[in-house]
């Protein structure tokens, strides 16, 4: 591949030809596969299938698809529009429940919406396409601050552990948990990464690995149940995660599997860090119990990535894609605007005032 990974565009708008173009991320890490989407339907089905994946990547996903469903619009007077517009809203906050970034980047639209309510239709409709752009480009500067205060706490030569992929195909560019790696790889840092492969859909082996092969940077994939002795071995300094929603008391919802990395991290005595825009942290959840894990099909743990059934015709699954990092287990939470620590509940409110 000769283009640079940090240049790919996992999600772009084509308002000339109102659609929305998306890297599927499911067909990585063997082809690089574009795909256009033109109706809110085939933009729910992308973020449904993890087509397009990864908390910001949904948000800006979510909100060109509300734009290109809207923008056509017939609509004579404002009550008109904004019934049509809460309608693909809602349709498009339908497709995954846990990462708070979709229903925040769409909230932003309806507030664009009511802000606005004065204006013809089609100025509205203008005013929404300048929105969407936004949550997208806003995002690079938002991922490139966290890496700067991530790699404030790494130093050259670290071992570092991830889970899932926090990397640049899951933003507008440079990730988050990626971000300092990405980072430090320009400064001549010389990470060491463990990529956990994530199952049981391998976001860690087929995105974070290729990401950062593909970037030049030292990465190692290991099986999910191999995270334990490589921190036994004393080859992990730190853990760098990304997350889908953090509660205001710190606990934060990230892919399945992360929570065991952390009580791991505990018990070595590693620290772990949760890189988090702003986006991502949700003051009006108290506490991770009350955010809503997505369950899947159990088809994604037996089957889908494997040339034959794996389990027996018919077995019960239980297919969780997020579990929650009590905030005890969390020694920081990095995001745009600084880093927090314990304790959560008034680190964040504090940050929120910057
Ligand atoms: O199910 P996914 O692949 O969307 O899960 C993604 C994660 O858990 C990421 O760690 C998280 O969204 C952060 S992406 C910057």
């Amino acid at each position: 591949m000769s283009e640079n990974v940090l240049d790919f565009v996992s999600v772009k708008l084509d308002d000339e030809n109102s659609s929305v173009i998306i890297l599927d991320q499911t067909a990585l890490p063997n082809e690089i596969l574009y795909k256009t989407h033109t109706t809110k339907e085939s933009v729910w089905e992308a973020i449904y299938k993890l087509e397009v994946r990864g908390a910001p990547a949904i948000g800006f996903a979510g909100a060109f698809g509300v734009y290109i469903a809207i923008k056509h619009s017939l609509a004579q007077d404002y009550e008109t529009f904004y019934q049509e517009f809460k309608e693909a809203k809602d349709y498009l906050a339908s497709s995954r429940p846990t990462a708070v970034n979709l229903f925040w980047a769409l909230d932003r639209l309806e507030a664009c919406v009511v802000k606005h309510k004065d204006l013809p239709v089609q100025d509205i409709i203008s005013k929404l396409k300048v929105e969407s752009e936004l949550i997208r480009s806003e995002d690079e500067q938002v991922c490139r601050s966290i890496g700067e205060y991530a790699l404030s706490l790494l130093k050259p030569n670290m071992g570092l552990l991830t889970h899932c992929n926090a990397g640049t195909i899951a933003t507008a560019k440079y990730g988050t948990a990626l971000a300092p790696i990405y980072l430090g790889q320009e400064l001549g840092y010389n990470f060491k990464v463990f990529a956990d492969e994530t199952r049981p859909l391998l976001q860690g082996a087929r995105l974070t690995a290729w990401e950062l092969n593909e970037a030049g940077v030292d990465v190692t994939l290991i099986c999910d149940n191999m995270a334990s002795i490589v921190m036994k071995n004393g080859w992990i300094d730190a853990v760098v995660v990304g997350c889908d929603r953090v509660a205001a008391n710190g606990d934060a919802a990230n892919k399945i599997g992360t929570s065991g990395v952390a009580i791991l991290a505990k018990k070595y005595g590693i620290p772990f860090y949760v890189h988090a825009p702003f986006a991502t942290i949700d003051l009006e959840t108290p506490t991770g119990n009350e955010i809503h894990i997505e369950l899947r099909n159990g088809e994604e743990i037996y089957e889908m990535w494997y040339k034959k059934p794996m389990a027996p015709k018919g077995i019960k699954t239980y297919n969780p894609a997020f579990d929650v990092t009590d905030a005890e287990y969390i020694t920081a939470i990095i995001t745009e605007k600084g880093i927090a620590y314990p304790p959560y509940q008034d680190s964040l409110a504090e940050l929120f005032k910057k």
